[in-house]
């Protein structure tokens, strides 16, 4: 009986486990420091590695911001209009490589992202 007792006790907390896994999904804020975007990015008008970020989601569409945020070096390679603005703006008309790396984003942290860039004047 004891032995039982203690299955279902394993089981329910593996069972609360799992649910607030799938339950907590990580915040915007979360993103902006664990994908190291604040390492490199004020949400101001401030330059640091990179350009600050103020305004950005008026000027880039949500769908291209997306797609630079999942896979900078390929999107830095196609050299479409936003990228060569960047690039000038950057002043790396010929650089080969972008120098945004960050840690893997999945499509929907992407989004996370772009929501929390547009709630906080980026
Ligand atoms: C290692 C530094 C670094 C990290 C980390 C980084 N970036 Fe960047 N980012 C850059 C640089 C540098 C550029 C400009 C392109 C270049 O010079 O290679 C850039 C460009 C951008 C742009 C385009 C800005 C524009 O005006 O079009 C956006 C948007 C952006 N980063 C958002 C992010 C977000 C959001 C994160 C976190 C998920 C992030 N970056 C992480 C360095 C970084």
């Amino acid at each position: 009986m004891k032995r039982v007792l203690g299955i279902m006790l394993v089981a329910a907390f593996l069972a609360a486990v799992a649910m607030t896994g799938a339950a907590s999904a990580a915040t915007g804020e979360e993103l902006w420091a664990s994908k190291q975007c604040k390492n490199c990015h004020n949400m101001t008008e401030k330059k640091k590695v990179g350009p600050g970020l103020a305004g950005v989601t008026k000027k880039r569409s949500d769908e291209w911001m997306a797609k630079w945020l999942q896979s900078p070096q390929a999107v830095w390679e196609e050299n479409g209009p936003e990228v060569k603005d960047l690039r000038a703006m950057m002043k790396k008309e010929n650089a080969p490589k972008t120098a945004m790396k960050t840690p893997a984003i999945s499509a929907d942290e992407a989004k996370t992202i772009i929501e929390y860039l547009k709630a906080n004047g980026g």
